[in-house]
């Protein structure tokens, strides 16, 4: 458990917040990974992505390759949302927001440092992920230069953020929302 029902609001918002970012250093942190949803407006998909950083204004990010199904949705529909569950402490995170795609320089350029030798594969394959093959091989190919082309950050803007703290009988949710660059909590029925 996190946080009780004797936490005041603001609280309970300091110690997720410092939930979440200590998933950046905590070794097999349960938050490191979180699945992000989106949508072109008719579908929906889901899927596991690596929390790769989280600034002071709650902005999460994460890396991809410009030719997955979700870049081609958020480019169609921003919206996005993330969730997180820690299964010691019981904690559900979810996130709503938007998506900014960085393709090109600036914030691009800045992670794609952080992305160290092999690790670039993931974002340098030659066929574009989702592609359909006859072979495993063809999922195996890149060119030698290992460059960002298709490196992506996606970073999310988050509107609100609730959190479910399951205890026994007696669970606490909250929505704390962005209003006016404060983030200002709702308790809820859970
Ligand atoms: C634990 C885990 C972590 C993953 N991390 C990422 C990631 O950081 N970025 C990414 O693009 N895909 C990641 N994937 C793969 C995605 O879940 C997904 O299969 C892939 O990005 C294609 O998704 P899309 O076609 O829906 O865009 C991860 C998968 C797992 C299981």
């Amino acid at each position: 458990m996190l946080v009780n029902q004797k936490y005041t609001n603001d609280q309970i918002w300091k110690a997720v917040t410092h939930e979440l970012k200590s998933a950046l250093h905590v070794k097999n942190h349960p938050f490191r990974f979180m699945v992000m949803g989106s949508t072109d407006g008719i579908e929906v998909s889901q899927r596991y992505v690596v929390m790769r950083d989280i600034d002071d204004d709650f902005n999460v990010y994460a890396f991809t390759d410009d030719r997955t199904l979700k870049v081609e949705q958020f480019k169609k529909n921003p919206n996005c949302s993330l969730l997180f569950y820690h299964g010691e402490k019981r904690l559900q995170i979810r996130i709503n927001g938007v998506v900014e795609l960085h393709q090109y320089a600036g914030l691009k350029d800045y992670y794609w440092k952080s992305v160290k030798g092999e690790a670039k594969k993931a974002y340098t394959s030659s066929n574009a992920p989702g592609e359909p093959i006859k072979e495993w091989e063809e999922a195996y190919q890149w060119d030698g230069s290992l460059k960002s082309k298709h490196f992506t950050v996606m970073k999310v803007i988050p509107a609100q953020i609730e959190v479910l703290q399951l205890h026994k009988l007696e669970h606490l949710r909250i929505r704390f929302t962005k209003l006016n660059y404060e983030w200002v909590g709702q308790k809820l029925i859970p």
